[in-house]
């Protein structure tokens, strides 16, 4: 059995969780959902970095004691991470006497060892990043993290011998290439450390900050706060308290962090550890940053995205998905409420949303529920099996090289392959036409299929995912592991339910009557759209191939129609696309009559965003050719059933 400790930066207790803080938590999370399904023995480590500055200051602002205040804030945290479902094992908080106690036995012991010397010491000091810089760090007079006033302070103070271990880091960081990842943050590393390393100054004199860990050889001074707070990796695994516990988890297989901290996470927590005498993690993850507008998330521009009003809005799973979905870990990624929806509607309602309906009402249909076994093969189910199979291994590859939004993308691909299989095989005909033998092999293939996918996705969307398997019946086969997919021989005999939407679309509404979408700020939940205007491309651009498969052209055949009261142009029409039945609304009352257009064979546009038209949902958009006051369908010549793709 291999083990995984994982762990995520302490957040500062007083700032309001927000995506940034969300992105790495969720991460982690599902980092350890994955290798728990895996049967590793996993060990997951959150919490609040809770001294120095900001905090004291913050308290005293609001007339509460520092301890007082974290105990209020750090709720925030806890409440969101219950909130996004996250299974951490422990929650450190830097204020415990454990930690405290270990930090302090630290200290002493660096002190005993001459790895702590006292010094006199003038710096430029930034009290927002609580860090000093020396002259030649600064940009331009101002802090080289944040850009805000910097302080010139002299005093005597403590340091870390951290200058004795350069060589040796960078000698580490050289012969160890998963150490930091991505590869490009050690190149940064290493670029750091071709000026020579000082010694780092632990100390704050208590007449300065009093909010710390006193140090144990001087009463006078508190510990500074980045050196108390890396030592939670340590101190939340049992490190001085629990030799067993400690030993099984150290070293740690990954510190996730955003770019922002990697110089204290790849020399400064390194060098600790060396000057300790414990052994290095295994990998330090830097990933980038989430910004809104192309800027950094700050309060001062007031583009914080609050994860709780995203949860409200789509739920906890949507959330998780497109967090991990929209970011390759490394570079950064940028929010936005259309990027949100837009990926939502297509992923999840769309693809997944409709497989799992398909599948189920296909199956209920032909047999009342049961998966049926499979019959002989052929090259298009060998094609889905082949896209799953590479879901999994892409999935297995993108948890050791934590760029899950490979593994995910993967995972999506397979359910795209089940969509295109099923209107490739079309069971809706075979079943017509009394083809038993095959209808039972590609519902079963498609039931699988799913069923594989599901269990890949279920950490990243945990409820999700298991309210899938217990509408595939799989859950009563004890399927909902990784590690239970080798066992799995066959989904034939599980019992399929009927399936309530599991992401219903997102109905994107903007202002009535306006003939662009409505600037973002108006954009309100809930208003309507009134008939959409179409924005024509230029005679003569050309766009690329893969531009024009963006849009999905399907055939649909029209079950019923009827008059909108108070529209004379529009119809309402109930369209059947395979075996979905939707509701579009179409501009089409003067040139067809309800009687007219039902029975015919149309092309509709499958994959627009629904709108709302006069108070009615379209799901989609019929093509017709207009010419004046004439207008003629686009149809199909000749037979050919509903929901077959067009290109
Ligand atoms: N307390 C320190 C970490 C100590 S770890 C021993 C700290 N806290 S923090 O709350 O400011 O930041 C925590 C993490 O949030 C950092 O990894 C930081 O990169 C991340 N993020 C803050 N804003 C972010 C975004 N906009 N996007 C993604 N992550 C970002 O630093």
């Amino acid at each position: 059995m291999s083990k995984f400790y994982v762990t995520t930066p302490i957040y500062y207790v007083n700032d309001r969780p927000h995506i940034g803080h969300a992105y790495t938590t969720v991460l982690a999370d599902v980092l350890a959902r994955s290798h728990r399904s895996l049967s590793d023995a996993t060990f997951f480590l959150t919490g609040t970095d809770e001294h120095g500055q900001k905090v004291q200051q913050a308290a005293e602002k609001r007339g509460v004691s520092p301890l007082a205040h974290c105990d209020e804030t750090v709720v925030r945290f806890q409440e969101l991470w219950t909130r996004l479902g996250i299974t951490n094992d422990h929650f450190i908080r830097t204020t415990q006497a454990n930690h405290k106690r270990i930090v302090a036995k630290i200290m002493q012991d660096l002190y005993d060892r001459d790895e702590i010397y006292k010094a006199d010491y003038t710096g430029w000091y930034c009290v927002g990043c609580e860090r000093f810089f020396t002259e030649k760090d600064l940009v331009d007079g101002k802090c080289p993290d944040c850009g805000r006033d910097v302080n010139a302070i002299t005093e005597s103070n403590y340091f870390f011998r951290m200058s004795k271990y350069q060589d040796w880091l960078i000698d580490y960081i050289q012969t160890h290439p998963d150490f930091i990842l991505p590869a490009f943050r050690a190149n940064e590393t290493l670029g750091f450390l071709k000026k020579p390393l000082g010694d780092l100054c632990i100390s704050r004199p208590k007449s300065r900050l009093s909010w710390g860990i006193e140090l144990p050889f001087d009463p006078d001074y508190v510990c500074y706060v980045w050196f108390d707070a890396l030592i939670n990796y340590i101190s939340g695994v049992g490190y001085g308290t629990d030799e067993e516990k400690f030993n099984s988890w150290w070293p740690a297989s990954c510190h996730l962090i955003g770019k922002d901290i990697l110089t204290t996470h790849s020399v400064y927590w390194p060098t600790m550890l060396k000057a300790i005498g414990l052994p290095m993690p295994k990998t330090i993850f830097a990933h980038g940053w989430w910004l809104t507008g192309n800027s950094k998330m700050s309060k001062s521009l007031g583009n914080v995205v609050n994860p709780m009003d995203m949860i409200d809005r789509a739920g906890v799973d949507a959330f998780r998905y497109f967090l991990l979905a929209e970011m390759s870990p490394g570079n950064d990624a940028n929010f936005s409420e259309d990027a949100f929806i837009s990926r939502y509607n297509s992923d999840l309602a769309n693809d997944l949303g409709n497989l799992l309906s398909r599948v189920s009402k296909l199956t209920i249909r032909a047999t009342g529920g049961e998966i049926p076994a499979p019959n002989e093969l052929n090259a298009d189910d060998a094609e889905l099996a082949n896209a799953v199979t590479q879901a999994i291994s892409a999935m297995e590859s993108s948890l050791e090289s934590y760029k899950l939004d490979q593994g995910i993308n993967a995972a999506m691909n397979a359910i795209r392959a089940g969509n295109r299989y099923l209107e490739k095989c079309a069971p809706w005909t075979l079943a017509k036409n009394g083809d038993t033998a095959r209808l039972h092999t590609v519902l079963h293939n498609a039931a699988e299929a799913l069923c594989k996918v599901a269990v890949l996705l279920a950490p990243v969307m945990p409820q999700k995912m298991t309210e899938l398997l217990c509408v595939l019946g799989a859950d009563k086969a004890g399927i909902s592991g990784i590690a239970d997919l080798a066992g799995l021989k066959s989904v034939a005999g599980f019992i399929m339910k009927e399936a309530s939407p599991l992401f219903p679309r997102i109905i994107v509404e903007t202002d009535p009557g306006a003939a662009a979408p409505a600037p973002k700020a108006e954009k309100k939940a809930k208003t309507e759209k009134s008939a959409p205007e179409k924005t024509q491309a230029p005679e003569n651009v050309l766009i690329s191939i893969d531009d024009f498969f963006k849009t999905q052209l399907k055939t649909a055949k029209v079950l019923s129609a009827e008059k909108v009261d108070g529209a004379d142009k529009l119809l309402k029409l109930s369209i059947e696309v395979g075996p979905e039945v939707r509701q579009l609304v179409a501009g089409v009352a003067q040139f067809y009559s309800p009687e007219q257009i039902t029975g015919k064979t149309i092309v509709i546009v499958a994959n627009l965003k629904p709108a709302k038209i006069r108070g009615i949902e379209s799901q989609g958009m019929l093509l017709a050719a207009k010419n004046g006051n004439d207008l003629k369908l686009v149809t199909i010549d000749g037979d050919m059933p509903s929901g077959i793709s067009i290109g």
